[in-house]
């Protein structure tokens, strides 16, 4: 009987964290956690970049593809609401406000950019460096396709 209560106010706990989780993030901190994560993954491209022009180090590729692809399944959309289309206080932004208006085509982009990560994740497991070259190729490709659409320079 204890345990089952104890249970339900652990599942109610977690319930409540969920909630506090997905509540609202300041716009403010919306602008400021996407550029991070987009800076992250950018990051992380760099080291693969690394690896395929030096010596090819199959652990840091592993690990820097599933960095890009924890980012681009991460649910960013979350972090584009309302009010977050120009600068809030010291939190510049360089998103273009066609962003906020074209769902569909944002939609396709980032699942793009998402499905183009998972195959990064897969090319690196096998070690195999040409694979991953043209994984790399891919996923470089979809980052560029919504920034040509998506972000001012
Ligand atoms: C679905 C659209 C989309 C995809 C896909 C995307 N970006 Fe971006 N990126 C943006 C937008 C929009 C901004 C501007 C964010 C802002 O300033 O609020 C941005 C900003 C950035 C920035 C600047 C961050 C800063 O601190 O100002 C970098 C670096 C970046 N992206 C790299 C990447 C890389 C690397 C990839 C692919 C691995 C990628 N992006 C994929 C839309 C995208």
């Amino acid at each position: 009987m204890k345990k089952i209560t104890l249970s339900a106010t652990l599942a109610v706990v977690a319930l409540s964290l969920a909630a506090t989780a997905s509540a609202q993030v300041k716009p403010e901190d919306q602008i400021k956690y996407r550029k991070a994560a987009y800076s992250f993954a950018s990051w992380n491209m760099g080291k693969i970049k690394t690896n395929l022009e030096g010596t090819y180090n199959a652990a840091q590729v592993k690990a820097a593809a599933n960095a890009i692809a924890a980012v681009a399944n991460s649910g960013l959309g979350a972090l584009f609401g309302p009010g977050t289309e120009k600068a809030i206080g010291e939190q510049k932004t360089a998103v273009k406000p066609e962003m906020f208006k074209q769902g569909e085509k944002v939609a396709k982009l980032a699942g793009d950019y998402a499905a183009a990560s998972n195959e990064l994740v897969k090319a690196a497991d096998t070690g195999d460096a040409a694979a991953v070259k043209a994984a790399f190729g891919k996923v470089g490709a979809s980052c560029k396709a919504c920034h040509d659409d998506f972000k001012s320079r």
